[in-house]
């Protein structure tokens, strides 16, 4: 599908796989904008926290989602951050209870709808990377080029630890692989657009990758793809 400003690249992955930094990359490289969906969901995780919403409770969170207003603005010329009125939510959306509690607004039907809207419309002139659990299959089926990104778990948690370690905060290899699989195990059985590989998504399995290896991978299908589009 040709779309105005360039082509969507749209990426699939679990928790802690890369995909934000990959994406990141991409993007750069290409000129375009960089969205991580997860983002939204937790945005909003955050704020049903903070105004004491029941997150079990699916009307009162999709009313919260409604009278919110949404905007997405590019903080480093690449990625597109959330702000809910008016304010950017960064630092907030990384906080535990967030990590934690998403899976059950990811969970809700009508956020899920409300959520492929908003990320239809960010992509609807093209020249964008975005990435979540279900970009591939639901929020973009047509989309120029599909990654489903993997990695085996234990590698996504010693990645993790690492990333801890380096920046001087306390990690437990034990305690984070255990969260991976529990953050899999949510993504995978969701009952509504749960985390599947498309059918022709190009799959790259990064265990033994580094970030820029794989990024380099994307790079060259997706100026293939970007070639072909103007003949
Ligand atoms: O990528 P992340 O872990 O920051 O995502 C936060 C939550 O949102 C997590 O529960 C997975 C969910 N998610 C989703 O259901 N669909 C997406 N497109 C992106 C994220």
């Amino acid at each position: 599908m040709s779309r105005r400003d360039g082509l969507v690249v749209a990426m699939d992955g679990p928790a802690g796989v890369g995909k934000s930094t990959v994406g990141g990359l991409v993007a750069k490289a290409m000129g375009y904008r960089f969205i991580n969906t997860g983002e939204m969901y937790r945005a909003l995780t955050w704020k049903a926290l903070e105004e004491g919403v029941d997150l079990d409770d699916h009307d009162a969170v999709l009313a919260l989602a409604k009278r919110l207003r949404w905007e997405f603005k590019p903080i480093d010329g690449v990625a597109l951050k959330t702000f809910l009125d008016g304010t950017p939510v960064t630092s907030q959306i990384r906080e535990e209870r967030v990590s934690v509690n998403s899976s059950r607004v990811a969970a809700n039907p009508g956020v899920r709808k409300m959520l492929s809207r908003l990320q239809r419309e960010l992509g609807e002139r093209g020249a964008i990377v975005m990435e979540g659990r279900d970009i591939t299959t639901h929020v973009f089926p047509d989309a120029d080029v599909k990654i489903y990104l993997d990695a085996s778990p234990e590698e996504r948690a010693s990645r993790r630890y690492r990333q801890l370690k380096s920046a001087g905060q306390p990690a437990d290899r034990a305690e984070i692989l255990a969260a991976i699989l529990k953050r899999d195990l949510n993504d995978l059985k969701r009952e509504i657009n749960p985390l599947k590989q498309a059918p022709d998504a190009l799959v790259i399995d990064s265990t033994r990758l580094s970030m820029k290896a794989v990024a380099g991978m994307i790079l060259r299908r997706v100026r293939r793809e970007a070639k072909n589009g103007r003949r």
